[in-house]
């Protein structure tokens, strides 16, 4: 049965090329007076696009100052670098130009504006604070990957403890999301796989789940799954391909906006809850992150949600289903997976990503994993602390 849904998605999307050179008028329209730049380390720069903008906030007669230096798996302290520069300089909206890592800086910095207090608080989960509300945001994005230009979610590190938690509110999804998809031509194309592989677990986390499922939606998740393992195979060989790159980048998007899980139970969430934990330990990259945990997580759960892995073998991967029980079905679908991933080059195991964490590290990341989920967490099989260590394990190899 459908479960009941509030499906939100406010974020004005202005796509195709040249897009970006819109943003003196979007950022006027929202009746902002000054604006910080938020960036990341050096591409926006390198490619003129931040010189580009600041030409657009001025030819629209808006002032701005910047702050750029986001890191991938963005910390803590750059978020209080920007709110002490918009409380100094009156900032009323912050412009992320990047991806999720500079987008959740400048969520994180809208929160902080708003809130009497650390904002860090709202990411540690030590106690239940909520936001008291968020400034305005907006971005022109650089990869497609996170969805967070139109996600309710924001992700933070605090590199001096490893954790990296999350903080989800509807108020801080985006005024508008700028995304040219001409801009990420120069990504490495590590960080484009990388991205695909996010977009499609942003979709499979909504997939993989024990309530509320409806055809429609269904439908939906398929479809895009299918349309990003197709153009994610025709980047790896042909990256200046204008239309793969808008086929991912809007893919990108509705994988993570909420559409794809409208109707079900609220999604498994439990690789990505799982890799939060290695990007905190290890700053890995997060897309390559949820390669390497997913096939021990699938194949640790796909019995207690059997037909949604028959389902995704059959309609997603292509497996033929004759002569086969759903349990062969299941298990081909999750090699037909890791196929995939080998295929543009992405990791299935922790040995292939790169890293090769101790017994001890596996039991931290899984009890930080644990306190971050407020317990036992998933709906594909509901992950207790045991479970954790128990797929990190089957991973580390
Ligand atoms: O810093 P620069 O020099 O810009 O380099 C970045 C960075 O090294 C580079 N890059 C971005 N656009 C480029 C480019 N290089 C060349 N040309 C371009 N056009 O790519 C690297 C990765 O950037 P990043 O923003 O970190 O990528 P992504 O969008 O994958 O974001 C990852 C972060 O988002 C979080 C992740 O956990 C991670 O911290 N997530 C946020 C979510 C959300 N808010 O909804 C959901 C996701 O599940 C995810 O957890
Ligand atoms: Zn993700």
């Amino acid at each position: 049965m459908a479960f009941n849904f509030e499906y939100f998605s406010p974020t004005k999307v202005v796509f195709g090329k040249d897009t970006d050179k819109q943003v003196g008028a979007l950022v006027k329209a929202q009746n902002a007076k000054k604006v910080l730049i938020h960036y990341g380390g050096k591409s926006a720069v390198k490619s003129g696009l931040i010189d580009r903008v600041k030409a657009s906030l001025d030819e629209a007669g808006i002032e701005h100052v910047e702050l750029g230096g986001v890191v991938p798996n963005p910390h803590i302290s750059k978020v209080y670098e920007g709110l002490e520069i918009c409380k100094s300089e009156g900032v009323d909206f912050i412009l992320a130009v990047g991806g999720g890592s500079v987008i959740d800086s400048a969520k994180a910095i809208a929160y902080g504006l708003c809130y009497d207090g650390d904002v860090w608080e709202l990411f540690a989960k030590d106690k239940p604070v909520k936001a008291t509300g968020c400034a305005p945001v907006g971005v022109i994005l650089t990869i497609s990957a996170a969805g967070s230009e139109t996600s309710n979610s924001c992700v933070i590190t605090k590199a001096e403890t490893g954790e990296k938690r999350s903080y989800n509110d509807n108020i801080a999804r985006p005024k508008f999301a700028i995304m040219n998809p001409d801009l990420t031509k120069t990504l490495p194309d590590y960080q484009t796989q990388s991205g695909c592989t996010d977009i499609m677990m942003h979709t499979m986390e909504r997939y993989f789940t024990n309530g509320g499922n409806m055809e429609i939606t269904d439908e939906l998740a398929e479809g895009l799954l299918r349309t990003v393992i197709k153009y994610a195979k025709i980047l790896h060989t042909d990256p200046e391909n204008y239309d793969a790159r808008a086929e991912i980048m809007w893919s990108g998007s509705l994988a993570h906006n909420g559409l794809t899980g409208c109707g079900n139970d609220g999604g498994d969430f439990c690789s990505h809850m799982l890799e939060h934990e290695m990007g905190g330990m290890f700053d890995v990259t997060h897309g390559a992150g949820l390669a390497a945990i997913w096939p021990s997580w699938a194949r640790y759960v796909y019995k207690d949600c059997l037909p949604r892995f028959v389902k995704y073998a059959t309609n997603v991967m292509g497996v033929n289903p004759e002569g086969l029980s759903d349990d062969e079905i299941a298990v081909k679908g999750i090699e037909a997976m890791e196929d995939f991933y080998h295929s543009i080059d992405m990791p299935t195991n922790f040995k292939e990503l790169g890293i090769a964490p101790t017994d001890a590290q596996i039991e931290e990341m899984a009890k930080s994993c644990y306190k971050a989920c407020g317990g036992p967490k998933g709906s594909a099989k509901l992950l207790d602390l045991q479970d954790m260590i128990n797929v990190y394990k089957m991973a580390n190899c």
